[in-house]
């Protein structure tokens, strides 16, 4: 399958010691045993499992994946969505404009040794330099992964809607759109409201009634919500 998007360089910084490699067919074996290594001890419904055919296709085409390296090793991999299968429609939660491209951050994995060094930060700023300045970018997150929804407001996504999703399993849908500041570092307003990441019916309450998640709250659990205002209404 031939590629019709140019490859952007592999340069978010990492800590000291690691280094990119986008990754070929060549080190499919090696991302699937890091994806299985990665999820050890978490529930399925909380991050989905992905056969290894998935990893191939994306491998071949799909997508592109990055894998971060400490020597031989490969310690953190993750994943960019182009061509998407029926069960990764973010809709009608959330749904994208037709005339724009649309990605999807289809997934990470860091060796339980590696974590909280800001690797998961790092694939996500770095898959939205991977998806090109026009594209629609959003992300799924369990809302019992309290590190993925933090890590997609910090990136400057926000929290659109929750919708079941992948065999039923409740996800946000965090939206980052071209041409709209980030809202994650937005300083907080007086009429912003806070709900907890498991009020599944109060969020999906205000989210219909055009509220966001822009920002992590106050505690673990916590979100930030704001009343953003449509941008056809914006002045
Ligand atoms: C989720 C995962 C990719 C995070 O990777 P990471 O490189 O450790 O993440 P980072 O270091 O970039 O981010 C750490 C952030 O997450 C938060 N975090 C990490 N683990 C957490 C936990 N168990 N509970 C709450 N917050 C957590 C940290 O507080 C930090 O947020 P802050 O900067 O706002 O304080 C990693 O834990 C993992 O591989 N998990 C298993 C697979 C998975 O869940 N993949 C993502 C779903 S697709």
């Amino acid at each position: 399958m031939s590629r019709t998007v140019d490859l952007v360089d592999l340069d978010v910084p990492l800590p000291p010691g690691l280094r990119w490699q986008r990754l070929t067919i060549a080190d499919h074996q090696q991302v699937c045993a890091l994806h299985l290594a990665s999820l050890e001890g978490i529930a399925a419904s909380v991050v989905r499992r992905e056969e290894p055919d998935f990893f191939a296709a994306t491998l071949l085409g799909r997508g592109e994946l990055a894998g971060v390296f400490h020597g031989p090793d490969m310690i953190a991999y993750t994943v960019l969505l182009r061509t998407m299968a029926v069960y990764d429609d973010p809709s009608p939660e959330w749904t994208p404009d037709p005339s724009m491209p649309l990605v999807k951050l289809a997934g990470s994995g860091v060796l339980q040794a590696w974590r909280g060094l800001g690797l998961q930060k790092a694939f996500i700023a770095q898959r939205v330099r991977m998806a090109g300045p026009q594209a629609q970018v959003f992300g799924t997150a369990s809302p019992a992964n309290q590190a993925s929804w933090r890590n997609l407001l910090s990136g400057g996504f926000t929290l659109r809607a929750i919708k079941h999703m992948y065999g039923g399993s409740p996800r946000f849908i965090g939206v980052r759109l071209p041409h709209q500041p980030p809202a994650g570092g937005a300083e907080p307003s007086a009429t912003d409201v806070e709900l907890d990441c498991f009020d599944t019916e109060g969020q999906q309450h205000l989210m219909r009634q055009g509220w966001q998640g822009v920002a992590v709250g106050a505690g673990p659990n916590r979100i930030r919500y704001r009343r953003v205002q449509p941008p056809e209404a914006t002045p």
